[in-house]
């Protein structure tokens, strides 16, 4: 069965208010084609015959499967290996030696690290990486990967299970990833290149909607939330930034992406500079 029929206005608005709820994301009308030609796939996959029929089945019968499903396909994955220059020249030149010090003064410590919307899982295994590599490049040996917790998190079920298989295709790895790291962390098997053991298990994936309550998230030291409140109204951006800064250990940092700005009402985080590297501490 292919879907040809456009989604109608009355459809998309439906959806535009079910994605807000579940979500935060806002499809304007202008991104209807967008949100047509993503739901008209999965409705092909799962022979689902009309954008109403796809609507009342999430609504009415509250499928979580298919809940889930709709969320897989409607959300932005786009991610890349150590993608724009800021968090990890503010990561290695700032951070971690202030990291290092405090694991050094205090050993029962662990360097709390979120990456909020982890999507394929680049991001959080790029902090993994850039840490590993500090620690080996500065002969640092107290102090080891296992010194750092990192939680990555993201509201993709589709996107989470593939993080965790730590295998990427060649137009993956061409991607951000520089020789030192391919060929430190990666080995080649088949058509996929395999990451490094002791980087994956260093990295714990979970499901998690940012527009939950963060009731069991606590203590981050380091909190990277980049390319996703970008999608979310002005509310939600508040409301979750608010959140974040609520966790956040005292002089706790937070990486947006470059891209994105601190709404307003959201007092508690305030902007730093380093060497024209933007980040806010709470
Ligand atoms: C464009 S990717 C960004 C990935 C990575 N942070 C980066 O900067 O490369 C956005 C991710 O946000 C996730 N996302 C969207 N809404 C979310 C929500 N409410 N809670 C958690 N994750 C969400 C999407 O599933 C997607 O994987």
């Amino acid at each position: 069965m292919s879907v040809n029929s456009k989604i109608s206005r009355h459809e998309f608005l439906l959806f535009q208010k079910f994605i807000l709820e579940q979500c935060g994301i806002f499809f304007s009308e202008d991104k209807a084609f967008l949100l047509e030609s993503r739901l008209a796939k999965l409705m092909e996959e799962n022979n689902i015959k009309s954008y109403i029929n796809l609507y009342n089945l999430i609504c009415n019968n509250k499928s979580v499967l298919l809940v889930q499903k709709v969320i897989d396909a409607i959300t932005t994955k786009e991610t890349f290996w150590f993608r724009e220059k800021t968090p990890w020249a503010v990561l290695e030149e700032k951070l971690l030696p202030g990291y290092v010090n405090m694991l050094n003064a205090c050993k029962h410590r662990k360097i709390k690290i979120w990456s909020a919307a982890c999507a394929t899982g680049q991001e959080p295994y790029s902090i993994a990486m850039c840490i590993d590599r500090y620690l080996k490049s500065q002969q640092i040996k107290d102090v080891t990967l296992k010194n750092f917790e990192i939680l990555a998190t993201d509201i993709s079920v589709e996107a989470i299970t593939a993080a965790q298989k730590g295998q990427y295709d060649d137009v993956t790895m061409t991607r951000g990833l520089d020789d030192y790291y391919r060929s430190n962390y990666f080995s080649k098997t088949g058509r996929y290149w395999t990451l490094d053991g002791g980087i994956r298990s260093a990295v714990q994936f979970e499901k998690f909607n940012l527009l939950e309550s963060f009731f069991m998230m606590k203590e981050f030291d380091l909190i990277f939330c980049r390319h996703v409140i970008i999608y979310f109204t002005e509310h939600h951006k508040q409301e979750v930034l608010n959140k974040m800064a609520a966790i956040l250990r005292p002089g706790g940092i937070l990486f947006l992406g470059n891209s994105e700005i601190l709404p307003a009402g959201v007092s508690n985080l305030k902007p730093e500079i380093f060497k024209n590297n933007k980040y806010y501490r709470v």
